[in-house]
């Protein structure tokens, strides 16, 4: 009932329109007489007054083109046959710039082919010379009524398309209310595998900016952009299905442990799969871990066979897993990610990717690193469509 409501309200006329309306019904209709001939004007002019219409003249086409330029009128009667031209093309000037005026031609009854060849071309209506007052009057109405009718279905047509555009306004509100909710709950799916794994944090959201750079870079859609970056951020969420005795051991893993903690993309993928809007996403996180030349996990897929979103976030983990600190190793330099992600181009890496990689300047990486290292950065602040991409060299 309240939706019917809105629509009522949202078809109501603007007050613009209102007003237009308010003065079309309370002034009398004007129309334009044009005929080259004095005692034809003035019958046609008398009986029109009569009737109450505000009427002007012209004796020529020119004239009345003059006229039309400075004042707006709801009719124009015009002499098809004139000295200083003919009414076809007085016409046709009128409809290429007012095409919704309505024209009604008169003519002597041997001119009837062009009075009709004139209806061809726009005319709304004929008068045949001689005529008499009542038929000027009856066809002067009709013409009348008929801009009336096709002005309120343009009237309509517009607070419909008013109605249209404030739907898609509404629709594109609450898709966006969608959108933040999403992230919301994927910002839940990341804390609790915080609680589990509390050195991911910072990973997942460096990880995330360099991959969104790293895409834009790339030229991929920023819609795409968007689940690419939702993977990259979850990518290890399959962890929480990891024994802590595994995913905590302070030392090496044993073949059988490293087994089960290669699970964690599959585990991922079926978590998130389930989830419509992470659907996409979750194709990432199962290849995460995949290598260019088929050396990879869990299905040893090979070059394009990877999703562009993964291949792209290898190289993006990379970086960050060599320039962040470990705990048997310290952090190395952006030059020597470079050049360590530049000698596992074409084996771990795709070398498409790689090519753009060292295109980017280490600056940007090191400016998203301290953003995100700066403060608590959530989801949702993630700019997919404008990172700070600086131009390439
Ligand atoms: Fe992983």
């Amino acid at each position: 009932m309240a939706q019917k409501h809105a629509d009522l309200e949202a078809q109501d006329p603007t007050p613009a329109q209102l007003a237009e309306a308010g003065r079309s019904m309370h002034r009398a209709a004007r129309i334009l007489i044009v005929d080259d001939e004095e005692p034809v004007r003035a019958m046609m002019g008398a009986t029109l007054e009569r009737q109450g219409y505000d009427v002007q003249y012209a004796c020529s086409g020119r004239e009345a083109i003059g006229i039309l330029e400075r004042s707006s009128f709801d009719l124009v009667l015009t002499d098809i046959v004139m000295q200083d031209g003919n009414g076809i093309v007085l016409l046709e000037r009128i409809h290429n710039r007012q095409p919704h005026l309505p024209i009604v031609m008169v003519t002597a009854i041997h001119d009837i082919g062009v009075a009709i060849d004139s209806m061809r071309r726009g005319a709304y209506d004929y008068l045949l010379k001689p005529f008499e007052r009542q038929h000027l009057v009856t066809t002067v109405e009709r013409a009348l009524s008929h801009r009336q009718a096709m002005e309120q279905s343009q009237n309509y047509q517009e607070s419909l398309e008013h109605v249209v555009q404030a739907r898609t306004e509404m629709l594109r509100q609450a898709m966006e209310d969608l959108e933040h909710s999403y992230d919301v709950t994927l910002e839940a799916l990341g804390d609790a595998l915080d609680l589990k794994d509390s050195e991911t944090e910072g990973h997942s959201k460096r990880v995330t900016a360099y991959t969104i750079a790293l895409s834009r870079a790339m030229g991929v859609d920023p819609r795409k952009i968007k689940i690419i970056a939702r993977g990259a951020f979850l990518h290890d969420i399959g962890k929480m299905a990891i024994p802590d005795g595994i995913l905590r051991k302070p030392g090496k893993l044993t073949p059988d442990e490293q087994e089960i903690m290669r699970e964690h993309c599959g585990r991922g993928y079926h978590i998130l799969r389930k989830i419509p809007f992470l659907a996409e996403s979750a194709e990432i996180v199962l290849s995460h871990q995949e290598h260019h030349d088929g050396s990879g996990y869990p299905s040893g897929l090979r070059g394009n066979e990877i999703p562009i979103g993964a291949r792209i976030f290898a190289v993006a983990d990379a970086l960050d897993a060599i320039t962040s600190d470990r705990p048997y190793r310290e952090a190395r330099s952006f030059d020597a990610a470079r050049e360590e992600i530049l000698r596992c181009s074409g084996t771990q890496f795709d070398p498409g990717v790689v090519e753009v990689f060292l295109k980017i300047p280490n600056e940007l990486w090191q400016e998203l690193r301290s953003e995100i290292n700066g403060q608590n950065k959530r989801f949702a602040a993630f700019d997919f469509a404008h990172s700070p991409t600086p131009p390439m060299p």
